[in-house]
């Protein structure tokens, strides 16, 4: 026995590192430093960063004027709690955000998951206040990710994401997808959106007064990768939406903040969301930052009854953290870059497509603006994925780091596919190059290469 005050024992992993990593025994790359769309690492090799890390990294790497806002910025206080103190740095960062997006009311949150429970609980909050206080069933689609919280994996139909807390999980992910490659059987278009619509109005109508909202991505990313549904769908839920008296909160961690060529995804379809939550590119990697745009009759309904609301993450709405993404938004709007998106999208698209003709391992090629997807299949005529499934995303993944190129997988264990989604700082040269070195990387391609991990 030893005796009370000696450490308890611990037992190293055999590289010798206590840190928990993605997967275990992986040998990855120490990264060094970045400089727009390039990230070094400690050996001094280059990798072009064609998926914004997690789709985040949107004005490149070391960007200067971000930098110089965090320096100043953290001479003068970087934490203020909001129970506390107003902070002139984050009513600014409310107000430009709400004006760019058309939202009067904006929550501030560190985490793209804090912001989805934030836009659930202020969902409840908002039936609570009406009095509806059994409006409390959620529902989304079966192929989607929303998060790593219980909220949010409930709304996800990522099965490799949510088995581990599956027990402690509410089914809400019941939507067919959007997801013509695989759910259309057939369909054109408007065949399809009429099959969705009239399954997604039995799910409504099935949950009746339990319903409290309905939460999709407008472009499905993480799971699946880039699922671009047909023009008439979001309209079209929208519309059932609001006839069934729920609201319909957007999803756009992912494709908003001009990913997808316009400021909010939704603006492609004309669709304007009760609520949008927004993460990754607002803080652009350089800080922690995520918001909710909340509709003007939440906040009237709660401003006439507790006109409180008081959950919230100790980091929410910080000096730094909103200094920095108003600085982001700052540069978005100066250097025109949901424009960029939309003109680098068009020209990546088409380089894609034409890579589609060429590499058989390409199923389809989707998405809007930057943020492209990738399916992947073992075989086009059954379109079979990968076996198992996720096996040719993560040999894809391999290969393309092997080039120095950064894609990201999307494989949420249905499918196998990559978002191939850079800075909307790329210049035409890079996108060139991105292409050149995912075309080599295909060409490599090792598809077993995936399975052995
Ligand atoms: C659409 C969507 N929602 C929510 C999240 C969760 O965001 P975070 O990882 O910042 O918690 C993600 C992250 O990939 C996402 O893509």
């Amino acid at each position: 026995m030893r005796p009370a005050t000696s450490p308890p024992r611990t037992a190293m992993r055999p590289d010798g590192s206590r840190l928990i990593k993605f997967y275990f025994g992986e040998e990855l790359p120490f990264v060094s430093h970045g400089r727009g769309v390039f990230v070094y690492d400690t050996d001094g090799r280059r990798y072009l960063d064609g998926c914004s890390g997690a789709v985040t990294a949107n004005l490149g790497h070391a960007d200067p004027q971000i930098l110089r806002t965090m320096s100043e910025q953290a001479e003068r206080i970087t934490f203020a709690h909001r129970g506390s103190f107003h902070s002139e740095q984050s009513e600014r960062l409310a107000d430009r955000l709400g004006g760019m997006t058309g939202y009067p009311y904006v929550f501030l949150c560190n985490s793209g998951s804090e912001a989805v429970e934030t836009a659930l609980r202020l969902t409840l909050q908002y039936w609570r206040e009406r009095g509806e206080p059994e409006r409390s069933r959620f529902v989304s689609h079966a192929v989607s990710y929303h998060g790593a919280t219980l909220g949010g994996l409930s709304l996800s139909g990522h099965p490799q994401r949510r088995w581990v807390a599956e027990a402690l999980l509410h089914g809400f992910n019941e939507l067919t997808p959007p997801y013509a490659y695989r759910f259309a059987e057939g369909r054109d278009d408007d065949e399809f959106t009429a099959f969705l619509i009239e399954r997604a109005a039995r799910v409504l109508d099935a949950h009746g007064p339990t319903l409290a909202g309905v939460v999709v991505e407008p472009v499905g990313g993480a799971a699946g990768g880039a699922i671009t549904p047909p023009d008439g769908y979001l309209p079209a839920l929208a519309a059932l939406c609001r006839e069934r008296g729920v609201p319909l909160i957007a999803d756009e961690i992912m494709t908003g903040m001009g990913r997808t060529g316009t400021m909010l995804a939704a603006q492609h379809w004309d669709v304007h969301p009760d609520m949008v939550v927004l993460g990754k590119g607002m803080g652009a990697g350089y800080a922690p930052v995520s918001a909710v745009l909340v509709g003007e009759h939440f906040v009237d309904t709660i401003a006439a009854g507790t006109a409180a609301v008081t959950n919230g993450h100790t980091y929410g709405g910080n000096p730094l953290g909103s200094a920095v993404a108003l600085a982001v938004l700052e540069a978005v709007e100066s250097r025109d870059l949901v424009t960029n998106a939309a003109a680098r999208g068009k020209q990546l698209r088409a380089g894609l497509e034409e890579l589609a003709e060429r590499q058989e391992v390409i199923g389809e090629v989707r998405g809007l603006g930057l943020l492209q997807g990738l399916e992947l299949v073992a075989d086009r005529a059954t379109r079979s994925p990968g076996d198992p499934v996720g096996s040719l995303t993560r040999a894809v993944v391999l290969a393309a780091r092997d080039q120095g190129l950064l894609v990201y997988p999307a494989t949420g264990g249905i499918n196998d596919a990559v978002l191939i989604a850079p800075p909307l700082t790329t210049t035409p040269e890079e996108i060139d190059l991105l292409l050149e070195l995912l075309d080599a990387a295909l060409t490599a391609l090792d598809r077993n290469a995936g399975s052995a991990a």
